[in-house]
């Protein structure tokens, strides 16, 4: 359990809030395990019906706590590491997930919405996918995901150069289903997540399974985690970190010429 995710459950939405504004809802491996758990358990209680997803304060999510990436570099975490878990129950999630996204939804807060089957976006959100800027690689199977989403061309761009999508473009590409102003983001994702949990639950759930694979799902989210884990024990990951928690930019160009010398 962990205050930083909150969990509530009414007629038949189970809300899930990434609540932790302060550190602007960076996911941390307690955080991923309270998420996952709540999602594995929506699968065997029938009273719930959608899943609505949101972050509390000014953004989504600035994605993985880039603290606990630098420990895990560092080898100084044991444990289990409940991301995996999370990623898991969000691919094979039977049940619907709303997704109510203002400002930033930074790495996994924007991989995480190509497995939602409703985003709700207020007009200033910003999408982001820094992976490669961090010297590491997307997860979560987006990068089988995104390019189905929008293309390789774009899907690159956001990947390579961590991009950044404003809301109009994610409507525009089919990232999102609808951009709202921010004070009604709230009001439009709890509509629709209402609308859908007065629908049919057993021909939403077969829908969903129709369009949405769970093991090709899990077989690209297998693959790319061994090339993240790889990755960030790279001397250009630990740059990266150390740049985050210097607060300057990092210097990957330094690395090449050190190897060279
Ligand atoms: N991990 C850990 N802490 C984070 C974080 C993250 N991903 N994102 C933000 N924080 C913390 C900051 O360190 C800061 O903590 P402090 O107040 O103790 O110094 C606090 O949250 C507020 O962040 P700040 O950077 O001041 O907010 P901002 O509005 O100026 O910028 C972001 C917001 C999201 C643009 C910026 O915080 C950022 O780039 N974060 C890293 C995002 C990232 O790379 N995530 C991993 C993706 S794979």
């Amino acid at each position: 359990m962990t205050e930083h995710i909150r969990i509530e459950n009414r007629d038949g939405v189970l809300k899930l809030t990434m609540a932790r504004p302060d550190k602007k809802n960076a996911l941390t491996n307690e955080m991923y395990g309270a998420l996952a758990d709540a999602i594995l358990a929506a699968e065997t209680d029938a009273n719930i019906r959608v899943i609505l997803l949101r972050g509390e304060g000014d953004m989504f999510t600035a994605g993985n706590d880039v603290g606990e990436f630098a420990a895990i570099a560092a080898g100084k975490v044991t444990g289990e590491r409940h991301v995996s878990r999370f990623l898991e129950a969000l691919a094979k999630s039977s049940r619907p997930i709303v997704a109510a996204v203002q400002g930033r939804a930074v790495g996994v807060g924007t991989t995480m919405l190509l497995h939602c089957d409703l985003v709700v976006l207020a007009d200033n959100a910003l999408l982001t996918t820094p992976f490669v800027s961090l010297a590491l690689v997307p997860e979560a199977a987006s990068s089988l995901l995104m390019p189905m989403r929008i293309g390789y061309a774009r899907a690159f761009e956001m990947f390579a150069l961590g991009e950044a999508v404003d809301a109009a473009s994610a409507l525009a590409w089919g990232i999102a289903n609808r951009v709202v102003p921010l004070d009604k983001l709230d009001a439009e994702a709890g509509a629709l997540a209402a609308r859908l949990a007065k629908q049919p639950a057993g021909a939403v759930s077969t829908t969903k399974r129709l369009m949405r694979n769970p093991e090709v799902l899990m077989a690209q989210i297998k693959a790319e985690s061994e090339q993240f884990a790889a990755r960030l024990k790279t001397i250009e990951a630990r740059e990266a970190f150390t740049a985050f928690a210097e607060r300057r930019p990092p210097d990957f160009l330094k690395l090449a010429k050190q190897s060279a010398a």
